[in-house]
């Protein structure tokens, strides 16, 4: 088990958002997490990984328990050294190139020498097939390469897991695509992601496990398979 979820609970003022939030990651997973809009996805996401404080609750990430409601700044940056985060609009730093976003981090971050640092950042730019753009700016991408660009920056930091919010919901059809593609391709390598989406067909062939949150609590968690299968029988019933 990489991450364990313990009744996480977040409010904005007087608005509870998430009630009572638990879940297990097993290393390997990839995640869907399903459900209306508001209903606190991207909320949870960002607690996850302290862009936004929890309330209450506690997160167990690699074997180190973090509570969540006095959490110090030190254990914050120990877990987001071992987690990425793709968010629906890249971020990208629009003054550098492809290949100097993916190695920004590694560099002013992680302090791995340059020349190191260029090394793992092109293998990261090959995984998401953006070689080719590595001297690009982020202007003259469309919104499948930058986030693919995306993508490549949080890899290179080797996380021990990845978090997207909605990454392809800003892109058409065949951006999509190359963007899922790539996605798929780091499930089937192992990768532990967390992935918020509207994509169907993705959570459907791509995750594992799927996450259905609803009134600010999940209301299932279960088997991809199980989920989808039960999902064609209310269909079917509905009709
Ligand atoms: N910084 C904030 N301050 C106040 N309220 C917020 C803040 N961020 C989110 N909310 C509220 O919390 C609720 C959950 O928002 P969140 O963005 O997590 O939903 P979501 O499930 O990601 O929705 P969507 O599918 O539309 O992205 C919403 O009612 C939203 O208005
Ligand atoms: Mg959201």
């Amino acid at each position: 088990m990489i991450l364990r979820v313990e009744n996480l609970h977040k409010s904005f003022g007087a608005q509870e958002i998430l009630k009572d939030v638990s879940f297990d990651v097993e290393t390997g997973d990839c995640v869907a997490i399903l459900g209306p809009s508001g209903v606190g996805k991207t909320t949870l996401l960002r607690c996850l990984n302290f862009l936004e404080r929890a309330d209450g609750g506690s997160i167990t990430f690699d074997g180190q328990r973090i509570e969540l409601g006095k959490v110090h700044a030190s254990q914050a940056s120990a877990v987001r050294m071992h987690t990425g985060f793709v968010f629906q609009e890249f971020n990208l730093f629009l003054n550098m190139t492809v290949l100097q976003n993916v190695m920004e981090g590694l560099v002013t971050v992680r302090k791995v020498p340059r020349q190191q640092a260029q090394e793992t950042a092109l293998e990261a730019l090959e995984r998401v097939n953006l070689l080719d753009k590595k001297d690009a700016y982020p202007v003259s991408l469309s919104g499948g390469q930058k986030q693919r660009a995306a993508i490549a920056r949080a890899l290179a930091l080797s996380p021990k897991i990845l978090y997207f919010d909605e990454p392809t919901s800003a892109l058409d059809p065949a951006l999509t695509e190359e963007v899922l593609a790539v996605m798929r391709s780091l499930a089937e390598g192992g990768m532990t992601m967390l992935v918020v989406t509207h994509e169907m067909d993705f959570a459907r062939h791509v995750a594992n496990r799927v996450l259905y949150m609803e009134k600010g609590q999940i209301a299932q968690n279960i088997d991809a398979s199980t989920y989808f299968h039960d999902l064609k029988d209310q269909r079917k019933e509905g009709t």
